[in-house]
């Protein structure tokens, strides 16, 4: 099976770091960190970004900057990767867990609407997979509540709901950059958002507390950390985005060949994107077991050469942190349950092949479900 390796490197990310090794600033401060964030920002449709060190601690800058902590609740969808509900707990807010939609895997704003109290402070959509969560009704759904909505794009880089890039539509959006996902410097990640003053409030608290204006280099005005992207890191990124628009439509073309392929299989349902969400990055091409036995499908889907993931082993409340009294509030959540159950993932180097391996992978996942 001729899937290409993942992460994909070449002379441009080459050229890139070479200029970081021979200018004396290697840290935050060199210019190439800057480039990255009006780049990336620009591309995702947003008027401000604020990069750091990974995916986690931006999900932590952005509620910090909110001033969201002891006392309030965030609603977080019960499918997503811990960080999402751990940034919320970093805070010291709580996380409020609800159930998934079916087919899209996000948030259900009829079951976020539920969960909403006088505690409540912000929603989160998670944009599992690639596919974005109901941004219109989540908008309806915080505005009569006077919520922020906000996004984890962690797995939504270049994907567009009505025209407009992921993370450009809620109070603030975060990516990450690790090294499975779309575009990677191995670790990193960006906070982008529309509000500038917000903009500036993220980049004090992961920049030390200083100043956006250039003060000096010694003051600190508010209790801030060191959060910060190195140069190395904004060098490869620069890089990757260059090729991330060719890769999604090449991950788009092959994922369309091969649905054409699999009509015909009644064992398997993959996600479904909304119509709203016109552009899909394909983070994961994430499927679901329509007959037959999970662990049997993976197990032979690997076997016969195409990587997989059985899916997260439990939902987020099922994480053993989140066993501790008064450590989360959990609403029911039956499509969640079902999903850990049922569900799995191909990782995106498997839509980066050519007409034949898309083929052969059609191939491999009919033999599996025999
Ligand atoms: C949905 C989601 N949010 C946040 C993160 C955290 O990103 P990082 O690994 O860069 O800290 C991930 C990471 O993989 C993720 O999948």
């Amino acid at each position: 099976m001729n899937i290409p390796p993942w992460p994909v490197s070449g002379d441009r990310e080459l050229e890139l770091l070479r200029e970081v090794l021979a200018s004396p600033q290697w840290g935050g401060f060199n210019p190439m960190v800057a480039k990255f964030e009006r780049d990336f920002t620009a591309y995702q449709d947003a008027r401000y970004g604020v990069s750091a060190m990974n995916g986690t601690v931006t999900l932590e800058m952005g509620l910090q900057a909110l001033g969201i902590g002891p006392g309030d609740e965030v609603i977080v969808p019960a499918i997503s990767f811990v960080s999402t509900a751990t940034a919320v707990t970093r805070v010291g807010a709580t996380p409020v867990f609800v159930d998934i939609e079916p087919s899209s895997y996000n948030i259900d704003p009829v079951r976020a609407a539920l969960a909403v109290t006088s505690k409540t402070k912000a929603i989160f959509a998670v944009h599992f997979g690639g596919p974005m969560a109901q941004m219109d009704r989540l908008r309806e759904l915080t505005d009569a509540f006077g919520l922020f909505l906000l996004e984890d794009a962690a797995h939504a880089h270049g994907t567009e709901w009505r025209g407009r890039r992921a993370g450009s539509l809620g109070t603030f959006g975060s990516f990450s950059f690790q090294n499975g996902k779309v575009m990677t410097a191995g670790e990193g990640g960006i906070v982008i958002t529309n509000d500038e003053a917000l903009s500036e409030r993220i980049r004090s608290f992961a920049n030390q507390g200083r100043r956006t204006d250039g003060a000096s280099f010694f003051h600190h005005y508010t209790l801030g950390s060191n959060y910060r992207m190195t140069a190395f890191q904004a060098a490869v990124l620069i890089a990757q985005l260059e090729r991330l628009p060719q890769q999604i439509e090449l991950r788009n073309r092959n994922a369309q060949l091969l649905f054409s392929l699999l009509t015909d299989v009644e064992e398997i349902g993959f996600q479904k994107a909304l119509p709203e969400n016109n552009i899909h990055s394909y983070y994961l091409l994430v499927g679901h077991m329509l007959k037959g036995n999970r662990t049997e499908f993976v197990k032979k889907l690997n076997k016969l050469g195409v990587p997989n993931t059985p899916f997260y082993p439990h939902t987020l409340y099922q994480n053993p942190m989140y066993q501790r009294p008064d450590s989360c509030v959990v609403h029911d959540c039956p499509i969640a349950e079902d999903a850990i159950t049922r569900s799995f993932w191909l990782p995106h180097r498997v839509l980066m092949g050519d007409e034949e391996t898309t083929r052969n992978i059609a191939s491999a996942i009919r033999e599996a479900c025999a």
